[in-house]
Protein backbone atom coordinates (compact mmCIF):
# COMPACT_ATOMS: atom_id res chain seq x y z
CA UNK A 1 0.00 0.00 0.00
CA UNK A 2 2.80 2.46 0.96
CA UNK A 3 3.73 2.20 -2.76
CA UNK A 4 0.63 3.62 -3.96
CA UNK A 5 -0.41 6.79 -2.52
CA UNK A 6 -3.00 7.50 -5.39
CA UNK A 7 -5.33 5.57 -7.51
CA UNK A 8 -6.86 6.95 -10.76
CA UNK A 9 -9.93 7.01 -10.97
CA UNK A 10 -11.81 5.63 -13.61
CA UNK A 11 -15.39 7.78 -14.68
CA UNK A 12 -16.57 6.04 -18.09
CA UNK A 13 -15.91 2.91 -19.71
CA UNK A 14 -16.79 2.77 -23.23
CA UNK A 15 -16.45 -0.41 -25.56
CA UNK A 16 -12.65 -1.62 -24.74
CA UNK A 17 -11.44 1.21 -24.08
CA UNK A 18 -11.48 2.73 -19.76
CA UNK A 19 -11.77 6.80 -19.16
CA UNK A 20 -10.09 8.32 -15.98
CA UNK A 21 -11.27 11.69 -14.27
CA UNK A 22 -8.36 13.65 -16.16
CA UNK A 23 -9.67 12.38 -20.00
CA UNK A 24 -7.16 9.90 -20.34
CA UNK A 25 -7.89 6.47 -22.36
CA UNK A 26 -6.54 3.19 -21.69
CA UNK A 27 -6.94 -0.05 -23.48
CA UNK A 28 -8.98 -2.10 -21.41
CA UNK A 29 -5.49 -5.69 -21.51
CA UNK A 30 -6.80 -7.69 -18.22
CA UNK A 31 -10.56 -7.27 -18.99
CA UNK A 32 -11.35 -5.76 -15.87
CA UNK A 33 -10.27 -8.61 -14.33
CA UNK A 34 -10.47 -11.02 -16.91
CA UNK A 35 -14.98 -10.90 -16.63
CA UNK A 36 -15.44 -8.09 -19.44
CA UNK A 37 -16.69 -9.85 -23.10
CA UNK A 38 -18.19 -7.18 -25.00
CA UNK A 39 -16.65 -3.78 -23.71
CA UNK A 40 -18.10 -1.24 -21.36
CA UNK A 41 -21.32 0.66 -21.66
CA UNK A 42 -22.64 -2.00 -24.34
CA UNK A 43 -26.24 -0.48 -25.06
CA UNK A 44 -27.85 -4.09 -25.20
CA UNK A 45 -26.33 -5.25 -21.44
CA UNK A 46 -27.37 -1.74 -20.18
CA UNK A 47 -30.77 -2.07 -21.42
CA UNK A 48 -31.00 -5.79 -19.94
CA UNK A 49 -30.06 -3.94 -16.85
CA UNK A 50 -32.30 -0.81 -16.67
CA UNK A 51 -35.51 -2.94 -17.96
CA UNK A 52 -34.93 -5.68 -15.47
CA UNK A 53 -34.46 -2.73 -11.97
CA UNK A 54 -37.48 -1.70 -13.34
CA UNK A 55 -39.33 -5.13 -12.56
CA UNK A 56 -37.41 -6.43 -9.70
CA UNK A 57 -34.40 -5.48 -8.24
CA UNK A 58 -33.98 -7.91 -5.56
CA UNK A 59 -35.87 -10.88 -3.95
CA UNK A 60 -34.49 -13.70 -1.62
CA UNK A 61 -33.82 -17.03 -3.22
CA UNK A 62 -35.34 -18.75 -0.12
CA UNK A 63 -38.52 -20.11 -0.34
CA UNK A 64 -38.96 -18.30 -3.74
CA UNK A 65 -37.41 -17.87 -6.85
CA UNK A 66 -37.29 -15.23 -9.75
CA UNK A 67 -37.96 -15.08 -13.67
CA UNK A 68 -34.55 -14.05 -14.87
CA UNK A 69 -32.61 -16.94 -12.29
CA UNK A 70 -35.04 -19.47 -13.38
CA UNK A 71 -34.58 -18.81 -17.28
CA UNK A 72 -30.62 -18.67 -16.75
CA UNK A 73 -30.56 -21.61 -15.02
CA UNK A 74 -32.08 -23.69 -17.67
CA UNK A 75 -29.44 -22.49 -20.16
CA UNK A 76 -26.37 -22.62 -18.06
CA UNK A 77 -27.84 -26.63 -17.97
CA UNK A 78 -28.90 -26.39 -21.64
CA UNK A 79 -25.20 -25.63 -22.66
CA UNK A 80 -23.61 -27.38 -20.18
CA UNK A 81 -23.05 -31.61 -21.35
CA UNK A 82 -23.73 -33.56 -17.68
CA UNK A 83 -25.19 -30.89 -15.77
CA UNK A 84 -28.60 -30.99 -14.24
CA UNK A 85 -29.11 -27.58 -11.60
CA UNK A 86 -27.56 -25.01 -10.68
CA UNK A 87 -26.77 -23.28 -7.77
CA UNK A 88 -26.09 -19.00 -7.55
CA UNK A 89 -23.89 -17.11 -5.56
CA UNK A 90 -22.19 -13.63 -6.21
CA UNK A 91 -19.02 -14.32 -7.27
CA UNK A 92 -16.11 -16.93 -7.81
CA UNK A 93 -14.89 -17.44 -4.76
CA UNK A 94 -18.14 -18.23 -3.08
CA UNK A 95 -18.95 -20.59 -6.28
CA UNK A 96 -16.14 -22.63 -5.80
CA UNK A 97 -16.86 -22.94 -1.14
CA UNK A 98 -20.59 -24.32 -3.08
CA UNK A 99 -18.28 -26.79 -5.13
CA UNK A 100 -16.35 -27.82 -1.84
CA UNK A 101 -19.21 -28.11 -0.02
CA UNK A 102 -21.42 -30.36 -1.90
CA UNK A 103 -18.91 -32.43 -2.94
CA UNK A 104 -18.34 -33.03 0.82
CA UNK A 105 -21.76 -33.29 1.66
CA UNK A 106 -22.89 -35.63 -1.52
CA UNK A 107 -20.43 -38.44 0.47
CA UNK A 108 -22.35 -37.71 3.79
CA UNK A 109 -25.61 -37.58 2.19
CA UNK A 110 -24.92 -41.25 0.51
CA UNK A 111 -23.38 -42.67 3.87
CA UNK A 112 -19.97 -42.49 3.25
CA UNK A 113 -18.64 -41.06 6.00
CA UNK A 114 -14.53 -41.66 5.52
CA UNK A 115 -14.77 -39.62 2.17
CA UNK A 116 -13.17 -36.43 3.52
CA UNK A 117 -10.19 -35.47 1.84
CA UNK A 118 -9.70 -33.11 -1.21
CA UNK A 119 -7.36 -33.26 -4.25
CA UNK A 120 -6.03 -30.91 -6.16
CA UNK A 121 -3.42 -29.28 -8.08
CA UNK A 122 -0.13 -27.31 -6.46
CA UNK A 123 -0.75 -23.73 -7.76
CA UNK A 124 -4.28 -23.57 -8.03
CA UNK A 125 -6.13 -20.57 -7.63
CA UNK A 126 -9.89 -20.72 -6.34
CA UNK A 127 -10.88 -17.63 -5.06
CA UNK A 128 -9.44 -15.95 -1.50
CA UNK A 129 -11.88 -17.19 0.52
CA UNK A 130 -10.49 -19.87 3.40
CA UNK A 131 -12.10 -23.04 1.64
CA UNK A 132 -11.10 -21.68 -1.67
CA UNK A 133 -7.79 -21.01 -0.63
CA UNK A 134 -7.24 -24.27 0.65
CA UNK A 135 -7.98 -25.69 -2.57
CA UNK A 136 -6.02 -23.05 -4.41
CA UNK A 137 -2.38 -22.00 -3.14
CA UNK A 138 -0.06 -19.51 -4.83
CA UNK A 139 2.33 -18.92 -1.92
CA UNK A 140 2.57 -15.05 -2.44
CA UNK A 141 -0.93 -14.52 -1.89
CA UNK A 142 -1.75 -17.17 0.81
CA UNK A 143 1.56 -18.24 2.75
CA UNK A 144 0.71 -16.28 5.91
CA UNK A 145 -2.92 -17.79 6.04
CA UNK A 146 -1.53 -21.32 5.54
CA UNK A 147 -2.06 -22.41 9.15
CA UNK A 148 -5.65 -21.93 8.72
CA UNK A 149 -5.72 -23.97 5.84
CA UNK A 150 -7.53 -27.39 5.31
CA UNK A 151 -4.99 -29.90 4.03
CA UNK A 152 -5.54 -31.26 0.65
CA UNK A 153 -3.20 -33.61 -1.20
CA UNK A 154 -1.69 -31.64 -4.14
CA UNK A 155 -0.29 -32.51 -7.39
CA UNK A 156 1.93 -31.58 -9.88
CA UNK A 157 1.08 -29.73 -13.25
CA UNK A 158 3.38 -30.16 -16.26
CA UNK A 159 5.34 -26.88 -16.96
CA UNK A 160 6.75 -27.36 -20.47
CA UNK A 161 9.59 -24.46 -19.74
CA UNK A 162 10.67 -26.54 -16.88
CA UNK A 163 11.08 -29.82 -17.50
CA UNK A 164 12.91 -31.38 -14.57
CA UNK A 165 16.34 -32.83 -16.04
CA UNK A 166 16.32 -35.96 -17.80
CA UNK A 167 12.62 -36.14 -19.06
CA UNK A 168 10.86 -35.31 -21.93
CA UNK A 169 7.92 -33.36 -22.12
CA UNK A 170 5.80 -36.09 -22.72
CA UNK A 171 7.75 -38.35 -20.02
CA UNK A 172 7.38 -35.71 -17.38
CA UNK A 173 3.40 -35.44 -18.08
CA UNK A 174 2.99 -39.22 -17.93
CA UNK A 175 4.91 -38.98 -14.68
CA UNK A 176 2.54 -36.27 -13.38
CA UNK A 177 -0.43 -38.68 -14.20
CA UNK A 178 0.98 -42.00 -12.99
CA UNK A 179 1.77 -40.05 -9.76
CA UNK A 180 -1.59 -38.88 -9.40
CA UNK A 181 -3.80 -42.59 -10.35
CA UNK A 182 -1.21 -44.01 -7.77
CA UNK A 183 -1.93 -42.02 -4.43
CA UNK A 184 -5.34 -41.46 -5.74
CA UNK A 185 -5.47 -45.33 -6.15
CA UNK A 186 -4.45 -46.33 -2.23
CA UNK A 187 -6.78 -43.67 -0.75
CA UNK A 188 -10.12 -43.89 -0.28
CA UNK A 189 -11.10 -41.32 1.55
CA UNK A 190 -10.64 -38.85 -1.16
CA UNK A 191 -13.64 -37.12 -1.48
CA UNK A 192 -13.41 -34.66 -5.02
CA UNK A 193 -10.68 -33.60 -7.12
CA UNK A 194 -10.47 -30.02 -7.72
CA UNK A 195 -8.97 -28.21 -10.25
CA UNK A 196 -9.15 -25.21 -12.98
CA UNK A 197 -10.29 -26.53 -16.10
CA UNK A 198 -8.10 -25.92 -19.30
CA UNK A 199 -5.65 -23.82 -17.30
CA UNK A 200 -4.16 -22.61 -13.92
CA UNK A 201 -4.59 -18.47 -14.75
CA UNK A 202 -3.77 -16.81 -11.82
CA UNK A 203 -0.84 -19.57 -11.07
CA UNK A 204 0.95 -18.26 -13.94
CA UNK A 205 -0.90 -19.16 -16.91
CA UNK A 206 0.05 -22.78 -16.79
CA UNK A 207 -1.90 -24.36 -19.90
CA UNK A 208 -2.48 -28.17 -19.94
CA UNK A 209 -1.01 -30.57 -22.45
CA UNK A 210 -3.71 -32.12 -24.24
CA UNK A 211 -5.27 -34.98 -22.42
CA UNK A 212 -3.82 -33.95 -18.92
CA UNK A 213 -7.39 -33.25 -17.61
CA UNK A 214 -9.39 -35.81 -19.43
CA UNK A 215 -7.08 -38.84 -17.74
CA UNK A 216 -7.44 -36.91 -14.29
CA UNK A 217 -10.98 -37.20 -15.02
CA UNK A 218 -10.99 -40.71 -16.21
CA UNK A 219 -9.05 -41.34 -12.81
CA UNK A 220 -11.79 -39.76 -10.55
CA UNK A 221 -14.59 -41.96 -12.34
CA UNK A 222 -12.24 -45.23 -11.98
CA UNK A 223 -11.73 -44.45 -8.13
CA UNK A 224 -14.94 -42.89 -7.22
CA UNK A 225 -13.76 -39.83 -7.21
CA UNK A 226 -15.90 -36.50 -7.32
CA UNK A 227 -14.45 -34.40 -10.26
CA UNK A 228 -14.62 -30.73 -9.84
CA UNK A 229 -13.83 -28.07 -12.25
CA UNK A 230 -13.25 -24.28 -11.81
CA UNK A 231 -14.16 -22.52 -15.04
CA UNK A 232 -14.38 -19.48 -13.66
CA UNK A 233 -11.64 -17.88 -15.34
CA UNK A 234 -10.96 -20.36 -18.46
CA UNK A 235 -14.75 -21.14 -19.16
CA UNK A 236 -17.15 -18.77 -21.48
CA UNK A 237 -14.54 -18.30 -24.48
CA UNK A 238 -11.82 -17.46 -22.16
CA UNK A 239 -10.06 -20.41 -23.84
CA UNK A 240 -11.85 -20.02 -27.27
CA UNK A 241 -14.40 -22.48 -26.11
CA UNK A 242 -17.70 -21.74 -24.48
CA UNK A 243 -17.37 -24.53 -22.43
CA UNK A 244 -13.74 -25.22 -21.51
CA UNK A 245 -14.37 -29.36 -20.14
CA UNK A 246 -16.23 -29.95 -23.42
CA UNK A 247 -13.14 -29.02 -25.03
CA UNK A 248 -10.96 -31.42 -22.81
CA UNK A 249 -13.66 -34.08 -23.07
CA UNK A 250 -13.67 -34.45 -19.42
CA UNK A 251 -17.13 -33.94 -18.34
CA UNK A 252 -17.19 -32.89 -14.07
CA UNK A 253 -19.66 -33.47 -11.65
CA UNK A 254 -19.26 -30.43 -10.64
CA UNK A 255 -18.45 -27.33 -12.17
CA UNK A 256 -18.10 -23.25 -11.41
CA UNK A 257 -18.87 -20.44 -13.85
CA UNK A 258 -18.04 -16.85 -13.04
CA UNK A 259 -16.95 -13.59 -14.20
CA UNK A 260 -17.99 -13.68 -17.81
CA UNK A 261 -21.16 -15.08 -16.79
CA UNK A 262 -22.75 -11.47 -16.49
CA UNK A 263 -20.69 -9.87 -19.52
CA UNK A 264 -18.67 -8.66 -16.36
CA UNK A 265 -21.43 -6.29 -15.38
CA UNK A 266 -22.67 -7.24 -12.70
CA UNK A 267 -21.42 -10.17 -9.13
CA UNK A 268 -23.53 -13.23 -10.15
CA UNK A 269 -21.73 -16.56 -10.35
CA UNK A 270 -23.14 -20.43 -10.43
CA UNK A 271 -22.38 -23.64 -9.23
CA UNK A 272 -23.33 -26.80 -11.59
CA UNK A 273 -23.90 -30.02 -10.36
CA UNK A 274 -24.88 -33.29 -12.38
CA UNK A 275 -28.10 -35.40 -11.38
CA UNK A 276 -26.28 -38.01 -9.26
CA UNK A 277 -25.30 -34.87 -6.91
CA UNK A 278 -28.25 -33.20 -6.81
CA UNK A 279 -30.50 -36.58 -6.06
CA UNK A 280 -28.44 -36.70 -2.99
CA UNK A 281 -29.47 -33.85 -1.57
CA UNK A 282 -33.05 -35.15 -2.10
CA UNK A 283 -34.25 -36.29 1.20
CA UNK A 284 -37.42 -36.13 4.01
CA UNK A 285 -36.93 -32.84 5.93
CA UNK A 286 -35.91 -35.23 8.93
CA UNK A 287 -33.11 -36.23 7.09
CA UNK A 288 -31.30 -33.23 6.80
CA UNK A 289 -29.92 -33.71 3.42
CA UNK A 290 -30.22 -30.22 2.44
CA UNK A 291 -27.40 -27.84 1.59
CA UNK A 292 -26.92 -24.97 4.54
CA UNK A 293 -25.61 -22.54 2.03
CA UNK A 294 -26.63 -19.25 0.86
CA UNK A 295 -25.98 -15.47 0.35
CA UNK A 296 -28.11 -12.23 0.43
CA UNK A 297 -27.78 -11.75 -3.12
CA UNK A 298 -28.09 -15.29 -5.04
CA UNK A 299 -29.72 -15.57 -8.33
CA UNK A 300 -30.59 -11.67 -8.13
CA UNK A 301 -32.59 -10.70 -11.01
CA UNK A 302 -30.75 -7.91 -12.45
CA UNK A 303 -27.53 -9.51 -12.64
CA UNK A 304 -29.68 -13.09 -13.63
CA UNK A 305 -31.02 -10.81 -16.88
CA UNK A 306 -28.05 -9.04 -17.79
CA UNK A 307 -26.45 -12.63 -18.04
CA UNK A 308 -29.32 -14.08 -20.26
CA UNK A 309 -28.63 -11.13 -22.28
CA UNK A 310 -25.30 -11.92 -22.77
CA UNK A 311 -26.05 -15.51 -23.40
CA UNK A 312 -28.40 -13.94 -25.98
CA UNK A 313 -25.35 -12.35 -27.40
CA UNK A 314 -22.82 -14.90 -27.43
CA UNK A 315 -25.24 -16.83 -29.61
CA UNK A 316 -26.47 -14.40 -31.87
CA UNK A 317 -22.62 -12.84 -32.87
CA UNK A 318 -21.31 -15.97 -32.63
CA UNK A 319 -18.76 -14.75 -30.22
CA UNK A 320 -16.74 -18.63 -30.23
CA UNK A 321 -16.05 -18.50 -34.15
CA UNK A 322 -14.77 -14.69 -33.68
CA UNK A 323 -13.03 -14.94 -30.33
CA UNK A 324 -10.88 -18.39 -32.57
CA UNK A 325 -10.22 -15.84 -35.27
CA UNK A 326 -9.29 -12.88 -33.25
CA UNK A 327 -7.22 -14.63 -31.20
CA UNK A 328 -4.57 -15.87 -33.82
CA UNK A 329 -3.45 -12.18 -33.67
CA UNK A 330 -1.46 -13.36 -30.63
CA UNK A 331 0.64 -15.84 -32.46
CA UNK A 332 2.06 -13.24 -34.94
CA UNK A 333 4.12 -11.79 -32.43
CA UNK A 334 5.17 -14.91 -30.80
CA UNK A 335 8.65 -14.40 -32.22
CA UNK A 336 8.89 -10.65 -31.55
CA UNK A 337 7.81 -10.99 -27.36
CA UNK A 338 10.32 -14.14 -27.31
CA UNK A 339 13.16 -12.50 -28.45
CA UNK A 340 12.86 -9.53 -25.71
CA UNK A 341 16.07 -10.56 -23.30
CA UNK A 342 13.96 -10.72 -20.32
CA UNK A 343 11.50 -12.95 -21.90
CA UNK A 344 11.86 -16.78 -21.21
CA UNK A 345 8.82 -17.97 -22.25
CA UNK A 346 5.38 -16.57 -23.82
CA UNK A 347 2.33 -18.89 -23.60
CA UNK A 348 -1.06 -18.88 -25.24
CA UNK A 349 -4.70 -20.06 -25.58
CA UNK A 350 -7.59 -18.35 -26.56
CA UNK A 351 -7.96 -15.13 -25.33
CA UNK A 352 -5.26 -15.56 -22.78
CA UNK A 353 -1.74 -14.85 -22.93
CA UNK A 354 1.06 -14.97 -20.41
CA UNK A 355 4.48 -13.61 -20.44
CA UNK A 356 6.97 -14.85 -18.07
CA UNK A 357 9.78 -12.56 -17.83
CA UNK A 358 13.43 -13.41 -16.36
CA UNK A 359 16.54 -12.33 -15.24
CA UNK A 360 18.55 -14.95 -17.35
CA UNK A 361 17.05 -16.52 -20.31
CA UNK A 362 19.57 -19.21 -20.08
CA UNK A 363 18.97 -20.12 -16.27
CA UNK A 364 15.21 -19.34 -16.35
CA UNK A 365 16.25 -16.93 -13.52
CA UNK A 366 12.32 -15.46 -12.54
CA UNK A 367 12.93 -11.54 -12.14
CA UNK A 368 12.44 -10.43 -8.57
CA UNK A 369 12.74 -6.83 -8.07
CA UNK A 370 12.72 -4.87 -5.27
CA UNK A 371 9.88 -3.15 -6.52
CA UNK A 372 6.56 -4.69 -7.85
CA UNK A 373 6.42 -4.94 -11.10
CA UNK A 374 2.93 -4.89 -10.91
CA UNK A 375 3.10 -1.33 -10.32
CA UNK A 376 6.35 -0.84 -12.96
CA UNK A 377 4.15 -2.05 -15.85
CA UNK A 378 1.32 -1.03 -14.65
CA UNK A 379 2.69 3.13 -15.16
CA UNK A 380 4.61 1.85 -18.49
CA UNK A 381 1.36 0.79 -19.55
CA UNK A 382 -0.57 3.71 -18.65
CA UNK A 383 1.86 5.58 -20.35
CA UNK A 384 1.22 3.80 -23.46
CA UNK A 385 -2.17 3.93 -23.39
CA UNK A 386 -2.87 0.32 -21.82
CA UNK A 387 -4.15 -1.14 -18.57
CA UNK A 388 -1.98 -4.36 -17.54
CA UNK A 389 -1.60 -5.97 -14.35
CA UNK A 390 1.02 -8.90 -14.10
CA UNK A 391 0.64 -11.85 -11.42
CA UNK A 392 4.33 -11.91 -10.19
CA UNK A 393 7.04 -11.83 -12.42
CA UNK A 394 4.14 -12.45 -15.58
CA UNK A 395 2.78 -10.21 -17.40
CA UNK A 396 -0.67 -11.37 -18.35
CA UNK A 397 -3.04 -10.17 -21.30
CA UNK A 398 -6.54 -10.95 -20.88
CA UNK A 399 -8.84 -8.72 -22.85
CA UNK A 400 -12.59 -8.54 -23.49
CA UNK A 401 -13.54 -10.93 -25.44
CA UNK A 402 -15.00 -9.13 -28.15
CA UNK A 403 -12.00 -7.42 -29.03
CA UNK A 404 -11.90 -6.49 -32.53
CA UNK A 405 -8.27 -7.40 -34.46
CA UNK A 406 -7.32 -3.81 -35.10
CA UNK A 407 -7.31 -3.25 -31.04
CA UNK A 408 -5.79 -6.60 -29.62
CA UNK A 409 -2.85 -5.78 -32.58
CA UNK A 410 -2.82 -2.18 -30.55
CA UNK A 411 -2.93 -4.35 -27.15
CA UNK A 412 -0.17 -6.57 -27.70
CA UNK A 413 2.21 -3.91 -29.57
CA UNK A 414 2.08 -1.79 -27.09
CA UNK A 415 2.86 -4.30 -24.56
CA UNK A 416 5.48 -5.42 -26.37
CA UNK A 417 6.43 -1.24 -26.09
CA UNK A 418 5.78 -1.80 -22.29
CA UNK A 419 8.09 -4.35 -21.64
CA UNK A 420 10.99 -2.84 -23.59
CA UNK A 421 10.83 0.42 -21.35
CA UNK A 422 9.94 -1.44 -18.15
CA UNK A 423 12.78 -3.88 -18.78
CA UNK A 424 15.38 -1.31 -17.04
CA UNK A 425 13.21 -0.84 -13.97
CA UNK A 426 12.66 -4.33 -13.59
CA UNK A 427 16.02 -6.58 -14.06
C1 LIG B 1 -10.00 -19.84 -11.59
C2 LIG B 1 -10.60 -18.88 -10.62
N1 LIG B 1 -11.46 -19.34 -9.70
C3 LIG B 1 -12.04 -18.53 -8.82
C4 LIG B 1 -11.77 -17.18 -8.81
C5 LIG B 1 -12.40 -16.30 -7.78
O1 LIG B 1 -13.36 -15.49 -8.34
P1 LIG B 1 -13.80 -14.13 -7.61
O2 LIG B 1 -12.66 -13.18 -7.73
O3 LIG B 1 -15.00 -13.70 -8.38
O4 LIG B 1 -14.10 -14.47 -6.20
C6 LIG B 1 -10.89 -16.66 -9.75
C7 LIG B 1 -10.58 -15.21 -9.76
O5 LIG B 1 -9.70 -14.74 -10.41
C8 LIG B 1 -10.27 -17.54 -10.68
O6 LIG B 1 -9.37 -17.10 -11.56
Amino acid sequence: MKEWNSFDTITKGKGMWLIDSKGNKMLDGVASMWCNVWGHSNPELVKAITNQSKKLQHSSMFNLTNEPAERLAESLVKISPGMHRVFYSDNGSTAMEIAIKLALQYWKNIGEKKKTEIATLKNGYHGDTFGAMSVGFVTEFFSKFKKQLFPTIQFSVPNKYRIPKGFTFLDYQNYCLEKIEKKISKNNNIAAFVMESGAQVAGGVMIYPKGFQKKISQICKKYDVLFVLDEIATGFGRLGFMIQYEEQKSIPDIVAYGKMLTGGYLTMAATLTNKKIYDSYLGEFNDWKHLFHGHTYTGNPIAAAVANENLKMYKKNNLIKKIQKTSKIFEKFYQEISEINIVGDVRHKGMLMGIELVTNKKKKTPIHPKKSINKIFFEEGKKNGIYLRTLGNIVMLVPPLAISEKELDLLVNRTIKTIQTAKSKVV
